[in-house]
């Protein structure tokens, strides 16, 4: 029977709409599920959400509707995207679905059988953006000192988990499984950490409804972490009738998380399963944070990118293959548009589009489109057979961006080989060794890129379909076993239809004319949430001319979803044009005629090629734009303060 590998996600909030920070973690999950399946693992994979707790009950409260609600609305737009980016997770598991109550209620039940639970009162430092009691030590005037964040003093009545108790287990499982935790930094950081001492810890909450009720005590939810975490077992069916799943695939063998959760994954959760006496995970690998202008992207800073625009641009191959390549996998990196279209060009238009598109089109012209004898000549078989042993090492070691290297050396060898053959040429000579020559340089060719196809698959699944189509080998093997080994592209192939795999990028007109369209969600920024530097003085302030508008005209940008074109009456000589991201909520037709509030002495700048000189200002909800307007009857030019 083949090894169970069971690879999990942080459950995510459902305060927020993903940004990429989050859209990592699970695509990394993904290209690792789909590699292991190609290694012959028996594999499962789960993501979900985290529902609870006073975080999203304030969400839903501040936009009026039920915390089910805004759950139901955000988990719809996972299972959007997740769809969009091909996630191939066997489950989703939602920590207010009754399969996951049920185990949470089990694994108290045995923590508390094992003599782990008593009953106190709690008085503490608590962040309520985190879901944490923060340490006495930790808080500075009111604030967290590591995250920033402003905690409230709480006292109530709660149940405690001895994890005290647990220190020298802990220690003890950091010392005999030093891949437990990863990196290795991380793991120091840990163990530093529970060194310094652990103090019990509270797991119920009086002072808050939205949770899992706690057994058997109706006044008391059980703390969101101790919630979130159980949901890698509530989803094997842990405490049901039928624990099948549970049996196969428990312990973990990976949880992937991000750094920022390291703690709760790394010394409460291996606690807990203790003391309920369940194994315990095979390792916890936390990644680092993508940035942005050097701060964490979230959306307290206020500086996330949102997948969607580069996704509707360059697909969702290409913004997977963007995270796994540009992140050194446990490290932060900074996302930026420029080093997206960078490597779009170099990296997927050019190493990989034309080494395929070259050899395809070369394989049509010279050899009637039929893939040539077999042979194994010239450095590319030698090549291929060292990038798939040095890329599986890569994946193995949990080295991602280095398996990716890997590939792409393997792509360079081709090419570097063409070139150095120069096909175009033998193919103009008369004679057998030329033919020869030409066939054994474009076999190696097709071969080699079949492999590649084998290697981007967990990275890129929907172009790997297409190179394949495109190679005549989309119904062959693929596996990490036999199929990656020399050989297997059978002469007389018919290949498929070239076409190129990734059009390359005008890279200034795309940042001048595309980007702009929807890059940032700065909102928080706005609403003076940012770090202090961001916040402007009054005569700052006073620079930005804003002023009362009436809409004259409408229409939609050509080929754009988002923008559309106004003319805008703003009290001056001639109405001015103003192009504006609102086509998805507003028919252009019902603006006209609509007063509005705009930036009035921005610098102009082009949109999808149309001029904009002003901006319109909206409230934006969840990427949702609402416009402003006066609540009176004001006339068009009225100054704004
Ligand atoms: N609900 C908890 C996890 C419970 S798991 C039992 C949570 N949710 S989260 O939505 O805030 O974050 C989920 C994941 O997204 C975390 O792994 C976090 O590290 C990751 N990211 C959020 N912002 C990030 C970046 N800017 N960069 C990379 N990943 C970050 O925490």
């Amino acid at each position: 029977m083949s090894a169970s590998y069971y690879i999990t996600t942080p459950i995510y909030y459902v305060n927020d709409m993903p940004h990429i920070g989050h859209i990592y973690t699970t695509v990394m999950a993904d290209v690792f599920a789909r590699y292991q399946r190609l290694s012959g693992a028996n594999v499962r994979f789960l993501t979900g959400t985290d529902e609870h707790g006073q975080k999203i009950d304030k969400a839903a409260r501040a936009q009026g509707i039920e915390p089910i609600a805004l759950a139901d609305r955000v988990v719809a737009r996972y299972h959007d995207l997740w769809k969009t980016l091909e996630i191939s997770h066997d489950d989703f598991i939602r920590t207010t679905e009754a399969r996951h109550r049920r185990s949470v209620a089990e694994i108290i039940r045995r923590i508390t059988a094992a003599g782990d639970i008593y009953k106190g009162e709690y008085t503490g430092w608590y962040d309520a953006r985190d879901e944490n009691f923060v340490p006495d030590s930790q808080v500075q005037d009111g604030h967290d000192i590591e995250s920033g964040h402003p905690v409230e003093r709480l006292s109530e009545p709660s149940y405690f988990f001895r994890l005290s108790a647990y220190q020298d287990r802990l220690l003890e499982w950091y010392r005999q499984n030093p891949g437990c935790v990863r990196p290795q930094t991380r793991l120091n950081e840990v163990m530093r950490f529970v060194e310094g001492g652990l103090r019990d810890l509270s797991i119920s909450r009086t002072s808050m409804r939205w949770g899992v009720p706690y057994p058997d005590d109706e006044d008391h939810v059980v703390y969101v972490w101790l919630d979130a975490l159980t949901n890698y077992i509530s989803a094997l069916g842990f405490g049901a009738e039928d624990a099948r799943l549970y049996d196969q695939y428990w312990p973990a063998t990976l949880h992937l998380v991000g750094k920022d959760i390291l703690r709760f994954h790394c010394v409460y959760w291996p606690a807990f399963l203790m003391s309920a006496g369940l194994p315990l995970p095979e390792a916890v690998f936390a990644h680092g944070w993508w940035l942005q202008d050097e701060a964490k992207m979230s959306k307290s800073v206020g500086n996330v990118v949102r997948p969607d625009y580069l996704i509707a641009h360059f697909g969702a191959d290409a913004l997977r293959y963007f995270l796994a390549r540009e992140m050194a996998f446990g490290q932060d990196a900074s996302f930026s548009d420029e080093a997206f279209l960078e490597r779009f060009n170099a990296d997927l238009a050019n190493a990989l589009g034309n080494t395929a598109s070259r050899t395809l089109s070369m394989t049509g012209r010279y050899l009637e489109g039929r893939v040539p004898a077999e042979s194994a000549d010239g450095p590319i078989p030698k090549a291929a057979a060292q990038a798939v042993q040095r890329y599986r090492e890569c994946m193995d070691g949990l080295e991602p961006h280095r398996a990716l290297e890997a590939a792409w050396q393997l792509l360079a060898a081709i090419n570097g080989h063409i070139q150095e053959r120069q096909p175009w040429a033998l193919a103009k000579k008369e004679g057998a060794a030329a033919r020869e020559a030409l066939e054994s340089t474009l076999y190696t060719s097709l071969e080699g890129l079949r492999i590649t196809s084998l290697l981007i698959e967990p990275f890129m699944p929907s172009i790997t379909e297409e190179l394949r189509a495109q190679l005549g080998a989309r119904d062959l093997p693929r596996n990490f076993g036999q199929a990656a080994e020399w050989g297997g592209l059978p002469a007389g192939t018919p290949i498929g239809v070239t076409k190129a795999l990734f059009p390359r990028v005008d890279i200034k007109d795309f940042l001048k004319e595309v980007a702009m369209e929807s890059p940032r969600d700065d909102s928080a920024q706005a609403a003076g949430k940012g770090p202090e530097s961001a916040l402007l003085d009054i005569q700052e302030f006073a620079k930005v001319n804003l002023v009362v508008g009436e809409v004259k005209e409408a229409e939609r940008v050509p080929k754009s979803k988002k923008l559309v074109r106004l003319m805008v009456d703003l009290g001056e000589d001639e109405p001015r044009q103003i192009v504006a991201g609102i086509a998805e909520r507003y028919e252009p037709e019902s603006l006209v005629g609509r007063r509005i509030v705009v930036v009035a002495n921005l610098k102009p700048a082009r949109l999808m090629g149309v001029e904009s000189r002003g901006m319109l200002l909206a409230a934006n909800l969840d990427g949702d734009p609402f416009l402003l307007s006066p609540d009176g009857e004001v006339p068009p030019g009225t100054k704004v303060s």
